[in-house]
């Protein structure tokens, strides 16, 4: 029987679907070279929210925390996930800066990227896939899994044979909100099967509990690879577990390269910084749990989890019902956008505004006008002409790429502006990714290494 290979998501996906992407690098660093050697595919370790959340959480420089697990695991590839034009958030960069963010990911130890974008719009993966691929790293190109009439198996075909024609690696499979059924999983591995040659990559998580499911019919209609997470990160808003189906795939005869003692070594370690954050109230043993809302309303459990705090903040929860049904109306207004960041919130802010303000579109947010304009790419289906009309007037929707009416010399103006706080390339890429953040980073490390210079001269005098 074939060969399943596994991508371990503690350090990325399951750290930062669980606890926020709150573990600093010296809290993981004494198991990482016993990872080195569990067989897995690839570590998924990188980008994601890990970037954003050293900077501003863990006072760390992600391009060192990069640098420092590729130095205890020579011989894993490490993995980032890149949300394409967009970079590690939700504002479109300049093809150079774009260029560059994926040339120092690289440099720094990165092997595969697996690029995405939330509106499945090519466009917005064409540069960071080219340039992985010149950079001589693996580029996974990804499909962002969503449901609606106009999400077919026929368009899901069309993106993977782009991507296959931009010369990615592999096709990845990723669905955010743990909503892919295994029928629905079963049927688009076989079409993707059908009409590329390239191994093909699952992503889900276990938060309507479908994950498990899903993942055997994937293999089962030819599936490569799937990201799972050490048991003790596992389920609820996390992946399925690795050594869970280490166990049941082997047993159904699949080919499994991990090494057993390893895992459980790796899961051993991790257990004690799971119940610390348990014990801190980081870790909140509700996202655990199976939270089943999502199959019955078509919206992702934390998109509904968002619409409950936004009602509550304005005393309106009597109108939850109203607001659930308005959601899908709204999706639909907009050409069917896949529920995820940043669209679920945009849609599901316009769905509490057309509830509460009694007429629809009365009130439109900044990023709806933006998305209607087409900054973030082509909608998938047609957003409707009345509201198109109502919100644009007679300002013309962008036509080609928004990247290309970007500021090409955005690199060189930031590097001016930083002076010597920056001392590398990489620095002014933090910057460009989040300048609030990564200029007060910057600034502190400058002053602490003074300090420190200080320090080491005066006992001289
Ligand atoms: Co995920």
């Amino acid at each position: 029987m074939s060969q399943v290979q596994f991508t371990e998501t503690v350090l990325r996906d399951a750290n930062q679907s669980l606890i926020a992407t709150r573990m600093e690098y010296t809290e993981f660093e004494a198991i990482l070279e016993t990872m080195n050697k569990a067989g897995y595919y690839s570590v998924e370790c990188w980008g994601g929210a890990t970037f954003d959340s050293a900077l501003r959480f863990l006072s760390e420089d992600p391009w060192e925390r990069l640098r420092n697990i590729k130095a205890k695991m020579p011989d894993t590839k490490l993995q980032m996930l890149l949300r394409g034009q967009n970079l590690l958030g939700y504002k479109h960069y300049s093809d150079d800066v774009v260029k560059r963010f994926v040339q120092k990911s690289v440099a720094n130890g990165i092997d595969i990227i697996r690029i995405f974008d939330a509106l499945n719009d090519v466009r917005n993966l064409k540069t960071s896939i080219e340039e992985t691929k010149k950079c001589g790293a693996m580029a996974s190109g990804t499909i962002s899994y969503t449901t609606s009439p106009v999400h077919t198996l026929e368009k899901f075909v069309t993106l993977v044979k782009e991507m296959e024609k931009m010369g990615v690696d592999t096709i990845c499979i990723k669905d955010m909100a743990g909503i892919m059924s295994p029928q629905e999983c079963y049927s688009l591995v076989s079409a993707i099967k059908d009409a590329v040659d390239l191994p093909i990559v699952l992503h889900t998580h276990m938060t309507t509990g479908l994950g498990f499911m899903t993942y055997l019919k994937g293999i089962e209609a030819g599936a490569d690879v799937i990201d799972t997470a050490t048991s003790c990160f596992s389920g609820g808003t996390s992946q399925p577990s690795t050594e869970t189906l280490a166990f049941a795939l082997r047993q159904l005869g699949y080919e499994v390269n991990l090494d057993d003692l390893i895992l459980k070594e790796v899961n051993d370690f991790f257990k004690p910084i799971r119940d610390k954050y348990i014990a801190n109230g980081v870790l909140d043993p509700l996202v655990l749990s199976t939270d089943s809302d999502a199959l019955n309303y078509q919206i992702p459990g934390g998109m509904i989890s968002n619409l409950i705090s936004q009602l509550k903040m304005q005393n309106a929860m009597d109108r939850f019902s109203e607001v659930l049904t308005e959601t899908p109306k709204v999706r639909a207004d907009l050409g069917y956008p896949p529920l995820v960041t940043p669209m679920s919130q945009m849609v599901g802010v316009q769905a509490t505004n057309n509830v509460l303000s009694g007429e629809r579109y009365k009130t439109v947010g900044r990023e709806v006008r933006s998305y209607l304009r087409g900054e973030y790419g082509a909608a998938p289906g047609k957003v409707d002409r009345k509201i198109l009309q109502m919100v644009l007037g007679d300002e013309k929707p962008i036509k080609g790429r928004y990247a290309l009416t970007l500021n090409p010399e955005e690199f060189d103006k930031a590097k001016e502006f930083l002076g010597d706080l920056a001392k590398s390339d990489e620095d002014v890429l933090s910057y460009i990714a989040f300048p609030q953040i990564a200029e007060s980073f910057l600034a502190e490390r400058k002053i602490k290494e003074e300090h420190t210079v200080r320090y080491t001269i005066e006992p001289i005098e």
